[in-house]
């Protein structure tokens, strides 16, 4: 369809594989980022973590207990450490010898796929996920993007490796389909000074909440609540990514995405995880018609599906 959207750049809205085809497969796995491109995202999202022995993996919380099975002749070597089990309390070949379990509804077959990396539901590296990507867009002649998060609390030496692993791989500018995210409004100063240093500039987003406070537009910082009009925002990233749950609670509108288009900020939504095409546009549609750029989905065929109707 020819549609024009209200987006700030004119084009579609992003499909953002939110932690890869995560409503089918287990999520931050090579094989959840391959099916998404295969459904049609145009961009992967991991989720950072640091090991204790310094790699970045993909993977969503600070714990590795909730998403992981230990091997079960293992248990020696997952017993607890200081009173937990923190990703950065293990070093990589111990979190690599975890098979990651599905969340949600994830099956961990998927009809009509097969995942062409060895290990495919493994904890990958970022090194992993960023060679299949780069392997991908080369046999195929694709652009797709990559979408990494930060994540908080905010440590500066996990941001320094995120944006030199992101150079070694050559995404380097605003031109490419990279965008850096995080939901720390301070780490996203350190994320503008290390990139300043390394001499890179990709595009940075702020995680929040959209909200209007005394008639300003801006969002919150979680965990803070700190309020931060989209003037102030944008001094330290290009774009926002909004959560969109409490719907009727929330600021967010046509006008608040207009307020952040006249910013220069994209906005991006989290997290879109309807499970059928009905569902997905009736959730989906009254963000297109805002202009929103970008939108988070667990089921990125859902939402191409949903777009490909304008
Ligand atoms: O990064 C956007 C969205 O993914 C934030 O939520 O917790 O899924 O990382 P979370
Ligand atoms: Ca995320």
């Amino acid at each position: 369809a020819a549609a024009s959207f209200g987006t700030l750049s004119g084009n579609a809205p992003l499909v953002i594989a939110h932690r890869g085809a995560s409503g089918y497969l287990p999520e931050h796995t090579l094989a959840a980022y391959e099916l998404a491109i295969r459904m049609g995202a145009d961009i992967i999202e991991p989720d950072l973590q640091m090991t204790s022995d310094g790699h970045l993996v993909a993977f969503h919380d600070n714990t590795l207990h909730n998403d992981t099975n230990p091997p079960t002749n293992a248990a020696d070597v997952f017993a607890p450490r200081n009173g937990g089990w923190l990703v950065s309390d293990f070093t990589l070949a111990e979190i690599q010898s975890l098979e990651v379990k599905p969340r949600l509804t994830a099956q961990t077959e998927f009809p009509g796929f097969t995942p062409s990396a060895e290990n495919p539901l493994r904890v990958p590296t970022f090194r992993e996920v960023l060679t299949f990507l780069t392997d991908y867009n080369t046999a195929n002649g694709t652009d797709i993007g990559i979408y990494p998060e930060s994540k908080t609390p905010n440590r500066p030496e996990l941001s320094r490796k995120l944006v030199e692993e992101l150079r070694e791989f050559g995404f380097t500018s605003a031109a490419q389909p990279v965008y850096i995210q995080t939901f720390s409004f301070e780490g996203l100063l350190d994320l503008g000074a290390i990139q300043a240093e390394l001499g890179t500039d990709m595009r940075q987003v702020a995680l929040g909440g959209a909200i209007v406070s005394g008639g300003v537009f801006g969002i919150f910082e979680f965990g803070t609540n700190s309020f931060f009009d989209l003037a102030t925002i944008s001094e330290r990233a290009d774009g926002l990514g909004v959560f969109i749950g409490n719907f009727a609670a929330q600021a967010l509108s046509a006008e608040w995405i207009a307020a952040a288009h006249d910013a220069g900020l994209e906005v991006h939504g989290w997290t879109f995880r309807p499970t059928t095409l009905e569902a997905s546009i009736d959730l989906t549609q009254p963000f297109i018609d805002w202009g929103m750029d970008g939108f988070f989905t667990d089921f990125p065929d859902l939402t191409r599906q949903t777009i490909a109707l304008n």
